[in-house]
């Protein structure tokens, strides 16, 4: 049987037995703070299974895509090394929620197993929990196992958890001896791929709460999990899920890539970690996760680098692995279309991701070949290094215990960690990984808590019953108009106020239909009201910008991808009432034309005052299929969870027709106007851009005629200054001020409602002035350059004069005078000139510059060579007089002092001073 061929028929023997096929969830969970990556089939029905959630269904099956590399279940040390352990997988499910138990599970996976596909009966085993009497009983009425192949195992083995916390129970497991005698009875549960589990039967009926308590669940419910790669490998009678056909396209693309077989322990081990991590990548950039410095994205980054490494075993250095998703596609496309859809996304993120590393690989690998040389007998490589390998040469830990553990050593992790943190305590973002921990806190302990009615669509105040409280600062109401922060758009603040009671709603959370509000307390005790009736009021002028902002959203989403086409999804959004910003895969730069057009499609559907339809009745919201089939354009966020009912907002619905559950404006008018005001990239390949409308665009009108009000003093002085100027060199103004050629910017652009034009005539009188400031600046400094040689022609004519007029002095001359200079410039070249002339002697020169004394002294050669006369000396002796200071070389010397008045005083007094230096 073909791969593909054993999904289906599993599906449809589920189907037969009144099980709904649904689709499988993205790998990346969307509302459960609890985990970073999908590891489950049941992920997706916590909430059915706690009791928070319902579906309009009661048996599920289907195939999920699962990435296990992070938490309580990951296979990460595995992968590559065994034949039969992966980073992601499949897992075929099958589900009852509160419906049929043990027995119907156990009797119809050994149907499927034994009699649909002809597994051999003796080969296989059935592990129970240690207390679960009812299995094994069950196992051994309701199958013909033999019943000697039913053992007990412990709470490690049998006893299944999702994560430290969420819905877990006793768990009955499928074994297969593959051994040629049938020998591996002793292997069950050993690690041992001629053993393997296959599928597992899990009875939940517990939820491990945040305590590590374990809480009875109000339902008994089946979870199901067959390893799919598995049950394709024993099917298809190989002993290795790499030759399979679900790997086998993969790995050929890597032998030929690489132009190496697959053969060899070196190379199979590589191939298998790269075709496994492709997989990886491509399922998880598909559904809307990028690499990046921390969390989910750090991940991806880590599969990356390992990735990478093993590349070098197999002598690749340029980047390679972007190439293989292609085969993922080609493969598995049929079953999941999101990564034909996705790929050029993802092998541009892969590439760029490699491209990066390589940078710094080699180098992090011979740093590392150093330190083993140099640590000689120690087993232990030193936590410094690992951690300058990570700082430096971006190595994951991971990588560099991998690298180590080949050389029997072993990562220093406690030093590590300490430098880690000291790094991490120095770049912490004020408290931002505490919030997400609080919140993981308050979330976990939302089982109980009563549900909540949104109302938040069409009312902003309401009255409402507070429902619970919780360490005394959130609480929850049986309905509330407050939005809780989810796809992008933030919470909503406000007021709750009751009897002898106040508070302000910092923000809101929510889990299926539990919503909870943080709240800062102004007055009286919230527990006293538990049971009665508050008014909860949202903030409104806050609410109705991040309504514009989310509605704008929609709109610039569709006109990002008609100007810049269709391969653009979103990435990211976040909608709050000052600004939105939207992210999106793409990879140049957007030009200022594309960003006028995007601009002016925005606004042409909010001039159009279209309609928004949202479904605001939940009763209203659609199944996925439905959505799909009565809106062929509907966008989705892809990554995004939906549930089994989906809201729809449509804005005219050739144009944009989204799933949503936030908050909009009724008709597009209401937005006003819009203004991309950055764009910006953030990672490689994804573009982020920010925009305003509502209050916004007031703001950044405002900043605007700031803006132009700075630029326009800046040029009414420049003109100011090129009159004087003009005037100083003896010229008629110029023409009528070219100010008056700027765009004339009306008061009008700050009354009224702005338009698009306000945005224009803003933006031409702004271009406008940027290039103007810098022609007027130009002209001025050309004056200014133009009035100063002038000024030193003028004064280098006068110091000829000063030359005859000069006091001789023991055969040289001295000469001391005030000259017209505007600058210190200006003065010292006045200097160079009056020391041509000299022929022997000492000048000083002054002038008052900008209200203080400015000094120039220069000496002649001949007098350096032969007396103790110095420029730096003399002037400084000067500058004294005047208040001030100064120095500098023998032949030249400048200085300044404060005291104008005393300016031509000082100079007389040359002959002294230069009396004084020669004397013996
Ligand atoms: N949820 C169970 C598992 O993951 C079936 O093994």
């Amino acid at each position: 049987m073909k791969s593909s061929e054993i999904r289906e028929s599993f599906l449809r023997f589920f189907e037969g037995r009144g099980h709904r096929i649904v689709p499988s969830a993205p790998v990346i969970p969307h509302g459960d703070p609890t985990l970073l990556f999908t590891n489950a089939g049941m992920n997706q029905f916590k909430d059915v299974f706690l009791g928070t959630g319902k579906r309009e269904y009661v048996r599920a099956a289907d195939t999920q895509k699962c990435i296990r590399v992070s938490g309580k279940h990951n296979d990460l040390e595995e992968v590559g090394r065994d034949t039969y352990h992966h980073t992601f997988f499949e897992m075929l499910g099958n589900w009852s929620f509160g419906d049929y138990y043990k027995k119907e599970a156990i009797a119809w996976a050994w149907e499927l197993l034994t009699e649909v596909w002809g597994l051999e009966k003796r080969r296989l085993y059935a592990t129970v929990f240690e207390t679960d009497d009812e299995a094994e009983t069950l196992w051994k009425k309701v199958t013909d196992i033999n019943p000697a192949h039913v053992l007990r195992f412990g709470k490690k083995d049998n006893f299944w958890e999702m994560g430290d916390t969420g819905p877990c129970g006793p768990c009955s497991e499928i074994h297969i001896d593959l051994t040629p005698d049938l020998s591996g009875e002793k292997l069950v549960n050993a690690g041992d791929p001629r053993v393997m589990e296959i599928w597992n039967l899990v009875f939940i009926q517990h939820n491990r709460t945040k305590e590590g308590r374990l809480e009875d669940l109000p339902a008994k419910h089946v979870d199901t999990g067959m390893g799919f790669e598995r049950v394709c490998a024993v099917l298809q009678g190989k002993s290795s899920n790499y030759d399979t056909d679900v790997f086998t396209p993969i790995i050929g693309t890597i032998a030929k890539v690489t132009e190496r077989p697959y053969e060899g322990e070196t190379n199979q081990v590589a191939m298998r970690v790269i075709a496994d991590h492709a997989r990886m990548l491509s399922f998880a950039i598909a559904d809307g996760a990028i690499p990046g410095n921390d969390g989910r994205g750090y991940v991806l980054r880590r599969i990356l680098r390992r990735a990478a490494r093993f590349g070098r075993n197999l002598q690749m250095r340029d980047p390679f692995i972007y190439l293989i998703p292609r085969a993922v596609a080609d493969s598995m496309g049929k079953a999941f279309p999101e990564v034909v859809e996705k790929l050029p996304h993802i092998e541009r993120v892969i590439k760029a991701e490699e491209e990066s590393f390589n940078a710094t690989l080699d180098r992090g690998l011979d740093i590392f070949e150093t330190v083993v040389q140099r640590i000689g007998h120690s087993r232990m490589f030193p936590g410094e290094d690992a951690f300058r390998l990570y700082d430096t040469f971006g190595f994951p830990l991971d990588l560099t215990q991998l690298l180590a553990n080949e050389r029997g050593l072993s990562v220093d992790v406690g030093t590590f960690t300490e430098l880690m943190e000291e790094q991490r305590t120095r770049a912490r973002e004020a408290g931002k990984q505490e919030e997400a921990a609080d919140v993981a806190a308050v979330v976990t302990k939302l089982g109980d808590v009563a549900d909540s009615t949104f109302v938040g669509y069409e009312r902003l105040e309401t009255r409402a019953r507070l429902t619970r409280v919780i360490d005394g600062r959130f609480i929850s109401l049986d309905q509330t108009p407050f939005y809780a922060q989810s796809g992008g758009q933030v919470d909503d603040t406000g007021i709750i106020r009751g009897e002898h009671f106040l508070a302000e709603v910092l923000d809101s959370f929510k889990q299926d239909k539990k919503i909870i509000h943080e709240i800062r307390i102004l007055e009286g005790h919230p527990e006293e009201l538990t049971g009665k009736e508050v008014e909860a009021a949202v903030d409104r002028p806050r609410r109705l910008n991040i309504q514009r902002n989310h509605s704008a959203t929609h709109l610039v989403h569709e006109a990002l991808r008609r100007v810049l086409g269709t391969h653009l999804h979103q990435q990211g959004s976040l909608v709050a009432p000052d600004r939105l910003r939207f992210d999106f895969n793409h990879f140049e730069r957007i030009t200022p034309e594309e960003v006028r057009a995007i601009d002016e499609i925005v606004n042409e559907k909010i001039a159009a005052a279209i309609p928004v339809h949202a479904l605001n009745d939940p009763k209203e919201w659609l199944t996925i299929d439905d959505a799909r089939r009565r809106y062929p354009h509907v966008k989705m966020f892809f990554g995004d969870k939906y549930g089994d009912r989906v809201r729809i907002v449509e804005i005219d619905p050739q144009f944009s027709v989204e799933l949503c559950g936030g908050t909009h404006v009724t008709n597009t008018q209401d937005i006003g106007l819009f203004k991309i005001v950055s764009e910006s990239s953030i990672a490689s390949g994804i573009r982020r851009i920010e925009a305003v409308t509502g209050d916004g665009i007031k703001r950044y009108i405002e900043e605007q005629i700031e803006k132009i009000g700075g630029l326009d003093e800046r040029i009414a002085q420049l003109l100011d200054e090129t009159a004087s100027l003009e005037k100083e060199l003896g010229r008629a103004a110029g023409a009528p001020p070219p100010r008056e050629r700027l765009t004339f910017v009306p008061t009008v652009v700050t009354r009224g409602h702005p338009t698009p034009e306000t945005l224009r005539i803003l933006e031409t009188a702004l271009a406008e002035r940027e290039q103007g400031l810098e022609s007027y600046a130009r002209a001025a400094s050309d004056l200014r350059k133009e009035l100063s040689r002038t000024r030193v022609q003028e004064a280098s004519s006068g110091i000829e004069h000063l030359v005859s007029d000069a006091t001789q002095m023991d055969g040289f001359r001295i000469v001391a005078s005030r000259v017209a200079a505007a600058t210190m410039d200006e003065l010292k070249s006045l200097g160079d000139t009056l020391r041509e002339r000299l022929g022997s002697g000492v000048g000083v020169l002054g002038s008052v510059i900008d209200g203080k004394v400015a000094l120039v002294c220069v000496v002649t050669d001949d007098l350096i060579k032969t007396t103790p006369l110095q420029a730096g000396k003399i002037v400084g002796a000067i500058a004294k007089k005047v208040g001030g200071g100064g120095g500098g070389r023998a032949h030249l010397a400048t200085a300044g002092g404060k005291d104008v008045a005393k300016l031509d005083g000082a100079l007389e007094d040359i002959g002294d001073v230069v009396k004084s230096m020669l004397a013996p």
